[in-house]
C-alpha cells in the first residue's frame, strides 16, 4: 500500500487547517455561499436532500484496516453509525453535520486519509480492477500507475477547474473489471510486440444523460508517455471543452462532437509540441518507486494437494459454503490462496432492507479485525459496491465465512440479479427523481430464492434515481432509472447494457412502468429469458447475448403485449 510520505502528509494537513478556517468563515456569514461552494466541493461536501453528503478517497479502492477502524469510529462519533461504498471505490457519509466536517477530516488525516477531489470539476479517484496484484491473468499491477497518477493530478493546478467532473480508470487484465469504456479516460495495460509495456487509450466514455462509450485514440503508448500524454489530453479538454452548457461540458460531448480521430490529433499536436519528452517523463526508477508500495505480502506455501483434498472435504460437507465458495471467491495467482469478495447486497436483514453498498459501524469494525486475522490487514472496495479480501488461505476459506455470515456479510450473490448497483436516489439525493432503495427491496423480497439466481446466471442490475446515472443503469444488462412523471416515481427499463470488454448502453424497453410493477415486470424479462436461452453442455447462453441475439422485442411483447 503507498505510504504517506512528510510532504503528503503537511499538504493533507494543511488543507485540514484551510478548510477549518473556511468553515469557520463560512458559519459566522463571513464567506458568502457562493465562495463557500467550491471550497466546500474540492473537499468532498456536498448539500443533499436532508444533510451534507461527505465523499472519502479512497484511492484506488485500497484500504488498511487501521483505516476502516477509524472510518468507523467517525460514523459512530460524527453520524449515523454506517458508510457506503461507491462504483468509484470511495465512501460516503450521509450525515455529517457540517460544523463537524472540519473535525473529521482531521481524523481522516491521522491515518491517510482524505476528501480532496471527490467532487467538483476536478480529476477524481482513479479506479482499478479489486483484483489487482493477484489475478492470475494479468500482465502488469495496474496500482503503480493509478498511484503515478494520483500524485499527479492532486492539486494539479491547471486541471482543478475543468469544464466539467473527470474520471479515469486503469486495467491490467484482458478483463475490464472497472467499467473503463465509460470513464472520461480509460487504460489498458498492454505489452508491444518487443515486451514493452504500455497503455491502449480511451477517451470519452461515460454516462449521465448523454451515454457514450469511450474511444481508442491510441492503440500503444508507451509507459515512460504516460503523464505527458494524459497531460495533453487533459489540456485540450480544458481549451475545447464546454463552459456554457454544463450538460455539454464532459468530455464525452468534445470527442463525439469533432470525432474520435480528430481529437487524437489535437491531443498528439499539443503532446508533441509541449509535453512529450519534457519534465513529465517517467524513469524506471519513477516505475520503481511506484510498485515498491505494491510488494507481495509474505504468502506461506503449502501443499496444494493437501489443502485442496480439505477444502473438497468442506465444500462437499455443506452446501452454503460451497455455494460461498463458487460465487464469492475468485481464483488467485499464488497456489493456496483465493481472493473473497464480500457481499454488500444483504439484502432484507431483519425485516430491515440494508442498501447496497452500506456497511455498520460494527460491521466495518468486524471487518478490520477479520482483514487482520485472514488477509494481512488490507481491503479492496470493487465497482459493484462489495469489498475485497485479496489474499485469503484457501485453508481458512471456511472459518472466515462461517464469521461474515454472522456479520450479514456472506451472502453468495456476487454476480447475480440481486448483487444490485443502487444510488442512493430519493431518500438522500436532491436531484433524484425516485427512490431507489425501496424498489430494491421489492426485488429483493421478489427474488430472494438463491437457487433460481444461479439458474439465472450471471446478471448485471443497475437502477439510478435520476438520468445523472450514478449506478450506471445504462451498462446493466437489466438498467432501471427512475423517473418523475406528474410528481410520481416511475422506472424505466433498459436491457442489454454492458460495462465491461464488450462495453454497451442498454436499450430502453418502453414505456416507464409505476413503482409497484418492477419486481413483476423484471419476472415478465427474466421468464422470456428462461424459455429462450440456448444451451449446451459446455455453456448457458447468458442474458446479455440473449438480448444481442433476439433483441428487445420478445422482452416488449412480453411486458407490454
Ligand atoms: C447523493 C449524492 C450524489 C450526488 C449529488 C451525485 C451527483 C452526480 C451527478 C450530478 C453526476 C453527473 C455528472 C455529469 O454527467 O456531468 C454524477 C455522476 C456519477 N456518480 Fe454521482 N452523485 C451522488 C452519489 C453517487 C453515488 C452514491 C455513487 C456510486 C454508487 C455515484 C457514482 C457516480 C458515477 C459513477 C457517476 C458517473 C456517471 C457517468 O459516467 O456519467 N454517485 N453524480
Ligand atoms: S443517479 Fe441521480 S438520484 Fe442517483 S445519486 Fe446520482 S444524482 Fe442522485
Amino acid at each position: 500500500m503507498y505510504q504517506y510520505n512528510y510532504a503528503d502528509q503537511t499538504l493533507v494537513d494543511e488543507r485540514v487547517a484551510q478548510f477549518r478556517d473556511q468553515t469557520k468563515r463560512f458559519l459566522a456569514g463571513e464567506l458568502p455561499e457562493e465562495q463557500f461552494l467550491p471550497l466546500r466541493l474540492q473537499n468532498g461536501l456536498y448539500i443533499q436532500r436532508y444533510a451534507p453528503m461527505l465523499r472519502i478517497a479512497i484511492p484506488y479502492g485500497l484500504f488498511a484496516s487501521y483505516q476502516l477502524r477509524k472510518l468507523a469510529e467517525i460514523t459512530r462519533k460524527y453520524d449515523k453509525g454506517y458508510g457506503h461504498f461507491t462504483t468509484r471505490t470511495n465512501i460516503q457519509l450521509n450525515w455529517p453535520k457540517l460544523e463537524d466536517v472540519p473535525d473529521i477530516l482531521a481524523e481522516l488525516a491521522s491515518v491517510q486519509m482524505h476528501a480532496i477531489q471527490t467532487s467538483g470539476n476536478c480529476i477524481r479517484n482513479t479506479t482499478t480492477d479489486p483484483y489487482a496484484g493477484i489475478h492470475q491473468e494479468e500482465i502488469a499491477d495496474p496500482r503503480p500507475y493509478c498511484e503515478i497518477i494520483r500524485q499527479w493530478s492532486t492539486f494539479h493546478p491547471e486541471f482543478a477547474f475543468l469544464p466539467r467532473k473527470f474520471k479515469i480508470a486503469v486495467v491490467g487484465t484482458a478483463n475490464d473489471r472497472a467499467a473503463t469504456q465509460v470513464h472520461d479516460i480509460g487504460l489498458h495495460v498492454k505489452t508491444n510486440e518487443a515486451g514493452e509495456l504500455g497503455f491502449e487509450v480511451l477517451v470519452g466514455g461515460g454516462l449521465g444523460r448523454t451515454p457514450v462509450i469511450g474511444k481508442v485514440i491510441n492503440e500503444f503508448l508507451p509507459r515512460q508517455h504516460l503523464l505527458s500524454y494524459l497531460d495533453a489530453i487533459l489540456r485540450v479538454y480544458n481549451l475545447h471543452g464546454r463552459r456554457d452548457n454544463k450538460y455539454k461540458a464532459r468530455i464525452k460531448i468534445l470527442v463525439e462532437s469533432m470525432g474520435g480521430p480528430a481529437f487524437a490529433k489535437l491531443v498528439n499536436a499539443e503532446w508533441e509540441a509541449h509535453t512529450k519528452d519534457g519534465p513529465l517523463t517517467l524513469t524506471e526508477e519513477n516505475f520503481a518507486t511506484a510498485s515498491s508500495f505494491f510488494t507481495e505480502p509474505d504468502y506461506l506455501s503449502f501443499d496444494a494437494l493437501q489443502v485442496q483434498d480439505d477444502l473438497q472435504k468442506q465444500l462437499d460437507a455443506d452446501k452454503a459454503f460451497a455455494n460461498w465458495y463458487n460465487q464469492n471467491t475468485v481464483a488467485h495467482k499464488v497456489a493456496g490462496y483465493r481472493a473473497v469478495v464480500i457481499s454488500l447486497k444483504a439484502g432484507v436483514v431483519d425485516g430491515r432492507y440494508v442498501p447496497s453498498g452500506d456497511v455498520s459501524e460494527s460491521q466495518m469494525d468486524a471487518l478490520a479485525d477479520l482483514a487482520d486475522t485472514y488477509s494481512f490487514g488490507e481491503l479492496r472496495g470493487t465497482y459493484q459496491q462489495n469489498l475485497v479480501f485479496a489474499d485469503v488461505q484457501a485453508n481458512q476459506l471456511y472459518e472466515l465465512w462461517q464469521q461474515l455470515t454472522t456479520l450479514h456479510l456472506a451472502r453468495a450473490n456476487i454476480n447475480t440479479l440481486t448483487d444490485m448497483i443502487v444510488c442512493p436516489g430519493w431518500d438522500y439525493c436532491s436531484l433524484a427523481n425516485a427512490t431507489t432503495h425501496n424498489i430494491a427491496e421489492q426485488i429483493e423480497k421478489q427474488f430472494d430464492d438463491l437457487d433460481y439466481l444461479y439458474d439465472l446466471g450471471e446478471i448485471r442490475l443497475n437502477m439510478s434515481g435520476c438520468m445523472n446515472a450514478c449506478a450506471h443503469h445504462h451498462t446493466g444488462d437489466i438498467g432501471i432509472l427512475g423517473v418523475d412523471k406528474k410528481g410520481e416515481h416511475w422506472y424505466q427499463i433498459s436491457l442489454g447494457g454492458n460495462s465491461s470488454n464488450d462495453a454497451k448502453i442498454g436499450k430502453i424497453l418502453g414505456k416507464a412502468v409505476p413503482a409497484t410493477d418492477v419486481a413483476v415486470t423484471l419476472q415478465k424479462i427474466l421468464d422470456v429469458y428462461l424459455e429462450q436461452r440456448v444451451s449446451n453442455e459446455q455453456d448457458v447462453e447468458r442474458f446479455g447475448d440473449l438480448v444481442d441475439r433476439v433483441g428487445i422485442a420478445p422482452f416488449k411483447e412480453k411486458v407490454y403485449g
